[in-house]
């Protein structure tokens, strides 16, 4: 549902900050995309969305490819991307009907799935006023409830639970579950491993734009045997350092 192959980015026809990262997300999972700051998951998540153009590799959501087929692509998935400041003259309901607009969401389902996830994130009192005057944990829940009013296959976050409170974190990994139960596909970056471990079939850990580890978190810990996943998780990156 959701590919990499071979991606690979270049910054200022130098620095590679995504070195040949694959994978592949299938149906009905929830994956964890994990790695330190500075790692490279926004720059996957930019080329899998068709914001950024890979240097080499290709992705393809829903069997279109990001690039060839990037209107179909585009129509198979929801982003949030990791930076909520965005339009903030716009009161929430503006920007929310702006995406599902672009969307082209039916007006019945646009009302019902606003409704819903405004409720669900505590914010249907806030829906008129404008985003210049919310917190930064409002504009984060808002985008998230504009992104997923178009309820495609594909759900990608970039950390996503940044600045969310505890309920609407939990409001958002039900939410997350119910859709990969119903047979689609989530993928979410995060660099704390802890929200990956309790939600996640599958996760992706990269650092340095490298592939450190694809798979479940207990064939992880099962690998590293007495260790806790933040300590496995800071010796990978440690592992990686020396050996580069
Ligand atoms: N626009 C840019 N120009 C140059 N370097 C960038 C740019 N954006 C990100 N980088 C660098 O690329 C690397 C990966 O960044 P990023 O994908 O944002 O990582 P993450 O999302 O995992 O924190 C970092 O070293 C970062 O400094
Ligand atoms: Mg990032």
């Amino acid at each position: 549902m959701i590919k990499a192959e071979h991606l690979s980015f270049v910054y200022g026809g130098s620095f590679k900050a995504v070195d040949d990262l694959s994978f592949h997300i299938k149906k009905g999972q929830i994956v964890g995309f994990a790695g330190p700051n500075g790692a490279g998951k926004t720059t996957v998540i930019r080329m899998l969305t068709g914001v950024l153009k890979p240097a080499e590799g290709r992705a393809e959501i829903n069997g279109h490819d990001i690039v060839k087929d990037a209107l179909e692509a585009k129509k198979s998935f929801a982003y949030v991307a990791d930076n909520p400041d965005v339009l903030l003259q716009l009161s929430g309901l503006e920007y929310i009907n702006f995406i599902a607009d672009i969307y082209k969401v039916p007006s019945d389902e646009r009302k019902e799935r606003v409704a819903d996830l405004s409720e669900r994130f505590g914010m249907s009192d806030s829906l008129l006023t404008p985003m210049r005057e919310y917190s930064h944990g409002m504009r984060q829940k808002l985008m998230i409830i504009a992104a997923l009013t178009h309820n495609p296959p594909a759900w990608i976050l970039d950390e996503p639970m940044t600045g969310l409170d505890p309920s609407a974190a939990y409001e958002l990994k039900n939410l997350m579950r119910e859709h990969a139960s119903k047979g689609n596909a989530v993928l979410f970056s995060t660099h704390v491993l802890e929200v990956a471990e309790k939600l996640c079939d599958h996760i992706i850990i990269i650092n340095h734009g490298k592939d450190l580890y694809q798979g479940t978190v207990e064939k992880l810990e099962d690998e590293h045997k007495g260790k806790d996943l933040e300590e496995i998780f800071l010796d990978l990156i440690n592992y990686r350092k020396e050996d580069l």
